[in-house]
C-alpha cells in the first residue's frame, strides 16, 4: 500500500474526486491500480468516473455545505478537483483545517475564472500573454474592445470548452459578442475578458508534473480547436528549441506559483520562437488524452503518482500519437454507438467511449486514439477512426 512522504499510517489511502467526467474516470482507474480507495462526486448519477469508483455522491460541486459534509464523513487523504466550478472557498477552509487539496486550494481558486490566473501570469509573474481587459457592463466592454483593438476574442471569465466565446473582427460584431459571452457564462456572472487575437502558428498544451523530486515535462501536445472546443490533438508537436525552452520556463514558473503536487496542463500559443501563455488547468487536460497511447505513463498515471508522492523517474514517449474526439448532438437517455468494429480494423487504434449516461445537446462522448510511424499517420488513423464511430441517439 503506498504511503506518502514520511507518513507512517498503514491504513488504505482514500481519494475524493470532485467532478466525475471522462478525465476523472481515467484518474480513478489509475488510482485504483495503485490500491487507492476512490469516492467520486458529481451533480448527476452514474457519471463516467462514478462507474469505476468504490462509491459515489451526487450533489453540485458548488454546494459548499454538502461538500463539507461529504469531506467530513469520508475524511479523504486527497481531495482531487476535476472541474473548475467548485465551492473553492470551502476547499480553502478545508485545507486550513488540514485537508490536502490537489494541487492546492489556492490553485483551484486562481484557475476558477480567467481573471485570477491571467493576472497572476501576466501581472505578477510577468509572462507574455495576449493584451487583455476585463469588463462587466456593456459600456466598459465597448471601451475594452477599443483599448485592446480588433480583432479580439471575447470570453466570459467563467466558462470552459469555448462556451460564450467569439471573435470580434469588425465593429458590427461588438455588441453580439457581448450578448454571446453573457449567455454562455457559467452561473450568473456578467464579467468578460477581451483578449487581443494572437495570430499563432500552432498552439500546445505542455503537460507538466510537479512531484516529489521536482518538475517534469511531457513532450508538447499540439491541438486543433473548433469554436474554442478541442477536436484533435497530437504529440509531439514540433517546436523550435527556443520556443520549447520558453514554454517550459513559463510552465515551471506558473506551476511553481500555484504550488502543490499533481499534473498541470499549461496552454501556450506559438509563432516561431515567440510563445504566449494562455491559461492552465491544475489537473489533467482534455487535449492530453492522447498520452493514453503516446506515453508509457499517461497524464492520468502521472497525476496519480504525483499526488501520492510516488517516483516519476522518466516520462517516456512510445510513438507519435494522436486523438480525435467523438461528438454527439441530440437527446438521448441511453446513447449507443455504431461503427466501433469498423473503427478498430486499423492497427494501433483504440477507442474510449466515456459512458456518459445521457446526452442533451452537444456533448463529447468519446475519443479515438492512435499511434503511427509519424504524426501525420497517427492523426489520419485517429481522425478516420473517430469519423467511423457514430452515436445512436434515440
Ligand atoms: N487571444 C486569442 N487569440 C487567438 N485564439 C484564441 C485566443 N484565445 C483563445 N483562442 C482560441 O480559442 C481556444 C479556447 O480558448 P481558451 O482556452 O481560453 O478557452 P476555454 O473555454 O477555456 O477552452 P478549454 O476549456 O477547451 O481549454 C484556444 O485554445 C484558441 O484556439
Ligand atoms: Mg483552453
Amino acid at each position: 500500500m503506498p504511503r506518502i512522504g514520511t507518513a507512517t499510517t498503514r491504513t488504505a489511502l482514500k481519494l475524493l474526486m470532485l467532478g466525475s467526467g471522462e478525465l476523472g474516470k481515467e484518474v480513478v482507474i489509475e488510482a485504483q491500480r495503485l490500491g487507492i480507495e476512490v469516492i467520486a462526486c458529481d451533480r448527476y448519477a452514474n457519471a463516467p468516473a462514478m462507474q469505476v469508483a468504490h462509491r459515489s455522491y451526487v450533489f453540485p460541486m458548488t454546494d459548499a455545505a454538502r461538500l463539507r459534509e461529504v469531506v467530513e464523513a469520508e475524511k479523504p487523504d486527497f481531495i482531487v478537483p476535476e472541474i473548475e466550478a467548485i465551492a473553492t472557498d470551502t476547499l480553502r477552509e478545508l485545507e486550513l483545517e488540514g485537508h490536502r487539496v490537489i494541487p492546492t486550494a489556492r490553485a483551484t481558486q486562481l484557475t476558477m475564472d480567467r481573471e485570477g490566473i491571467r493576472r497572476l501570469a501576466a501581472e505578477e509573474l510577468g509572462l507574455k500573454t495576449s493584451p487583455y481587459r476585463f469588463a462587466d457592463s456593456l459600456e466598459s466592454y465597448r471601451a475594452a474592445v477599443e483599448a485592446v483593438g480588433m480583432p479580439c476574442v471575447v470570453k466570459p471569465v467563467m466558462s470552459s470548452s469555448g462556451k460564450g466565446q467569439s471573435t470580434v473582427h469588425t465593429a458590427a460584431d461588438i455588441d453580439g459578442a457581448w450578448t454571446e459571452a453573457i449567455e454562455g457564462s457559467r452561473g450568473d456572472s456578467a464579467r468578460v475578458i477581451v483578449e487581443g487575437f494572437v495570430d499563432f502558428e500552432y498552439e500546445i498544451t505542455l503537460l507538466t508534473a510537479r512531484h516529489v523530486a521536482g518538475t517534469s515535462f511531457c513532450a508538447p501536445v499540439g491541438h486543433r480547436q473548433v469554436g474554442g472546443d478541442y477536436h484533435e490533438s497530437w504529440q509531439p508537436q514540433p517546436m523550435t528549441p527556443a520556443a520549447l525552452a520558453e514554454a517550459q520556463r513559463m510552465a515551471e514558473k506558473v506551476t511553481e506559483a500555484l504550488g502543490g503536487t499533481g499534473l498541470f496542463g499549461c496552454e501556450f500559443f506559438c509563432k516561431g520562437d515567440t510563445v504566449w501563455f494562455s491559461e492552465i488547468s491544475p489537473r489533467p487536460h482534455d487535449t492530453g488524452m492522447v498520452t493514453m497511447v503516446s506515453q508509457e505513463l499517461s497524464q492520468f498515471a502521472l497525476h496519480v503518482r504525483a499526488i501520492l508522492g510516488l517516483p516519476i523517474p522518466e516520462i517516456r514517449q512510445v510513438a507519435p500519437g494522436a486523438s480525435a474526439v467523438i461528438l454527439g448532438e441530440g437527446h438521448s437517455e441511453a446513447p449507443a454507438f455504431d461503427g466501433v468494429a469498423d473503427a478498430l480494423t486499423e492497427p494501433q487504434v483504440q477507442v474510449r467511449l466515456f459512458g456518459k449516461p445521457t446526452i442533451g445537446g452537444h456533448r463529447r462522448l468519446g475519443v479515438a486514439l492512435a499511434t503511427g510511424v509519424d504524426l501525420d499517420h497517427a492523426r489520419r488513423r485517429a481522425g478516420e477512426a473517430a469519423a467511423k464511430v457514430s452515436p445512436v441517439l434515440e
